[in-house]
């Protein structure tokens, strides 16, 4: 990784610049929420959840909790002005605070309000409730056998004739998986701080991917009007789409105590609380139909997506959409129908996961690959490589959108040499054969991924750039910073635009007072959209500044051009600081707001049509891993992933994406398991009991590299491509690996079917199961 170091001054696009908050980072002076020094009499809120997984509340007896020590208030559903509610979807489906009944374990009931964060907390538990428990359904299998309803409308994907496809395919295969969620176990806890205003002005320093709909939850909930609400975000400890929409509660909890007590009061929940009472990746029962043929081609494929949403909407259509939209992977289905069926269970409400249902979709895909590898005794690459999308036929998805800019001939190829697939894969062949208690596994897949927003209109950005009278510029844009790197990106395509150092851009905190009506960082397009506002903003300056020139210095326009540190006007260099100073002096608007929305995109959800995906990021890894047959125990050993993020913004950057993804996804598919109980408490909300891996769980062997012929076909900014997502999915590679362990104990001849997350058990279980124990 050393290629890819490079000190903070040099400064342009494609170089591999350092993380601006890198060395803050490092040296613990990176400032989150709760290291901002609190104003003075700041209160803290502390949330008291529900301990029943479906009940109606009898009553509330909160009187213990008023008379605890240092207790100023507690904060019930009466005291709202507004609306109990923060539903994204706004379905009005999402109480603050739960009113008459709960529906899941942990729910939140009120909140306390003391002098300190740790007398709030113990209070909260002082709290009597009397409940009337009902009937409780927390998983998919469960909600579907009680006839569960869905908490928004499903969806359908459907192309050919389904029905007449799998009758007429020679061979067919049925199966379901279970695909576990997951925990974003982001470093930095949920946490708001509200400090009050004059008038009805609250301004709240929050932790969110999305701080325009903490500003508009804010205003509804207090009842006043979205002006009087700003928010600003510093940066995050890590979002990973779990701060897409589970910020709003606790900002409006914040918010409401802060005007009603008229002090600042802050919000920070435990970790196991913050487990508990906020939302996760979903889980995914997929059951499937797929005819396919001797040779491996798949002919029809008929899948219905069971989701665990939880007791309410939240984000759930559009994952649950964008699982169909993944459905496909890389692969052409003759004929394809695909539903969706977002469950109401007695959970809390799941949301924005790195991957946004995509990951469940293409799981269930390699899955189906698996079983047809398995059922012709081949190899499972040979029938990925015969299902791919073609360049210009059989390039048309399920959602009938065409694909353009297929790469993944070109990546499976290239990582297939460069990994030395076929010839470890003969070894392992070989090595299995000869080794009773380990096995070993090897696995191919590949990655397509859609990028955009399936909600259109969320395709839009904004930037604000001021130029002051030294040169010095001032960089404001809609998107937020959570460790992805977005900022150092967006100040690179000014700096570069300007032609000046890096050190010239100061990248402002995000906050709706400077940018307006704002998407959410997420969708992986942070970069793409954000990147083009901030261009447009610097392109509208700098052809103010070359009017300028022009005049001043008596010159055709044509005879101005911008270079490294100024611009050239004839033969005269002029430095950007002189220019800048020069062009104040005579009233020019050193200051723009940018603008870009993302052109050729629509869909109609209605009919399943369009074109919902300006582009596809595609990628491809293999991994290796040896599993122990008397345990179940395991080891990746060796990755090997060629990526694709178009002619890349930052290397450093995008590196640090591949590898983080991989490795966050690969948690996902083994270690990373949540169990609930049967009350319907969550089990697994702490660090003891919930796996994330660890640095040692790192590969030894982990070669990650850029596709770097690539270029997006597309005019994205610097003609690159997003790269937040896509990565997770690689670690699909790490299953089938396992798979292959575990089939081996059976001579490969039955498909093992293992659901995710593949822990231990579940491998030791598999192969009990191929040795028909
Ligand atoms: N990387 C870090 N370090 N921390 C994060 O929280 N979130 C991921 C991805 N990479 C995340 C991350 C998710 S879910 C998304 S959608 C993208 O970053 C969002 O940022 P981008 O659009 O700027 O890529
Ligand atoms: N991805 C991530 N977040 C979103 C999306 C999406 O497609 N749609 C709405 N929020
Ligand atoms: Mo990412 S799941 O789109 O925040």
């Amino acid at each position: 990784m050393n290629k890819h170091e490079a000190p903070i001054s040099i400064a342009s696009l494609h170089t591999a610049t350092r993380h601006d908050s890198g060395p803050k980072h490092v040296t613990g002076t990176a400032e989150y929420v709760d290291d901002m020094i609190e104003p003075a009499g700041t209160m803290h809120a502390y949330l008291a959840l529900s301990t029943r997984a479906h009940a109606e509340i009898v009553g509330i007896d909160y009187e213990a909790v008023r008379a605890a020590p240092g207790v100023i208030g507690v904060l019930t559903a009466e005291d709202i002005p507004g609306e109990n509610d923060v539903s994204p979807s706004h379905k009005h489906d999402e109480p603050i605070f739960a009113i008459g009944k709960v529906h899941f374990w942990g729910q939140p009931l009120f909140a306390v309000i003391a002098e300190t964060r740790d007398l709030a907390r113990r209070a909260a538990h002082l709290v009597k409730v009397e409940y009337r428990d009902l009937p409780h359904a927390t998983n998919v299998r469960a909600a579907q056998a009680a006839g569960h309803k869905l908490v928004t409308e499903p969806l359908k994907l459907e192309r050919g004739e389904v029905e007449a496809g799998l009758a007429a395919s020679p061979r067919r295969v049925k199966g379901s998986i279970e695909i576990g969620g997951q925990d974003h176990f982001y470093l930095e806890g949920q946490i708001s701080l509200a400090v009050p205003g004059e008038d009805e002005d609250v301004t709240v320093f929050a932790s969110t991917q999305h701080p325009s709909e903490v500003q508009l939850m804010v205003a509804a909930v207090l009842g006043i009007r979205q002006h009087a609400v700003t928010v600003n975000v510093r940066r995050m400890g890590g979002g990973f789409g779990g701060k897409e929409t589970q910020g709003n509660l606790f900002a409006a909890v914040a918010a409401l105590a802060a005007k009603k007590w008229n002090r600042a009061c802050k919000i920070r929940p435990d970790r196991d609380d913050d487990m508990t009472a906020t939302g996760k990746r979903h889980d995914f029962v997929v059951d499937y139909d797929v005819g396919y043929d001797e040779t491996g081609k798949i002919h029809a494929v008929d899948a219905v997506y069971g989701a665990r949403a939880g007791f309410s909407s939240d984000l759930s259509g559009p994952v649950t959409d964008r699982a169909l939209f993944h459905a496909d992977n890389a692969y052409w289905y003759p004929a394809v129908r695909v539903r969706s069926e977002p469950l109401y269970t007695n959970t809390v409400s799941n949301t924005a996961f790195r991957g946004f249902g995509g990951p469940q979709g293409m799981m269930a895909c390699e899955r189906w690959i698996e079983d047809i590898a398995y059922g012709l005794g081949k190899d499972p690459l040979d029938i990925r490589k015969a299902n791919f999308y073609g360049t210009d036929t059989n390039n048309v998805t399920p959602y009938h959108q065409a694909v353009e800019d297929n790469i993944i001939h070109r990546i499976v190829d290239e990582v297939e040499t460069s990994s030395d697939y076929q010839a470890r894969r003969a070894a392992i062949l070989k090595y299995n054969a000869g080794s009773p208690i380990l096995k070993k596994g090897i696995a191919l897949t590949p990655v397509k991924f859609g990028i955009s927003f399936t909600a259109t209109w969320y395709n839009q950005a904004g930037a604000l750039v001021h130029v002051y009278k030294d040169g010095s510029i001032h960089l404001s844009h809609g998107g937020t910073e959570m460790g992805q790197g977005l900022h150092i990106k967006v100040a690179q395509v000014l700096a570069d635009a300007f032609g000046v150092g890096l050190d010239s851009v100061k990248i402002m905190a995000t906050t709706t007072g400077k940018v307006p009506n704002t998407s959410a960082t997420a969708a992986s397009s942070g970069s793409d959209l954000n990147g083009m506002a901030a261009w447009d903003a610097a392109e509208q300056i700098k052809a103010r500044l070359l009017a300028h020139a022009a005049k001043l210095y008596d010159a055709d326009e044509g005879d101005c051009h911008w270079v490294q540190g100024g611009m050239q006007v004839g033969r005269k260099f002029v430095p950007f600081a002189e220019l800048v100073a020069s062009a104040y002096l005579n009233r020019v608007q050193l200051s723009a707001a940018g603008f870009y929305e993302t052109p050729k995109i629509h869909w109609d959800r209605a009919t399943g049509r369009g074109h919902p995906f300006y582009y596809f990021a595609y990628g491809a890894s293999v991994s290796e891993v040896t599993i122990d047959t008397l345990t179940g125990e395991y080891v990746v050993d060796r990755v090997d992933i060629l990526h694709d993020v178009g002619k890349s913004l930052n290397p450093a950057i995008d590196i640090g994406q591949i590898e983080g993804g991989f490795i966050q996804g690969m948690g996902w598919l083994t270690t990373e398991e949540l169990v609930w109980d049967d009350k319907g408490q969550l089990r697994t909300m702490a660090p003891s009991t919930y796996k994330i891996p660890l640095a040692s769980d790192v590969p030894p062997i982990f070669n990650v590299k850029l596709a770097e012929w690539s270029v997006n076909a597309e005019p994205t900014i610097g003609r690159s491509k997003a790269v937040g997502e896509p990565p997770l999915m690689l670690a699909i590679s790490v299953v089938e690996a396992l798979s292959m362990a575990v089939a081996s104990v059976a001579d490969y001849k039955i498909a093992p079917r293992l659901d995710t997350p593949v822990t231990p058990e579940r491998v030791l279980m598999g192969v009990q199961r191929m040795k028909g124990v």
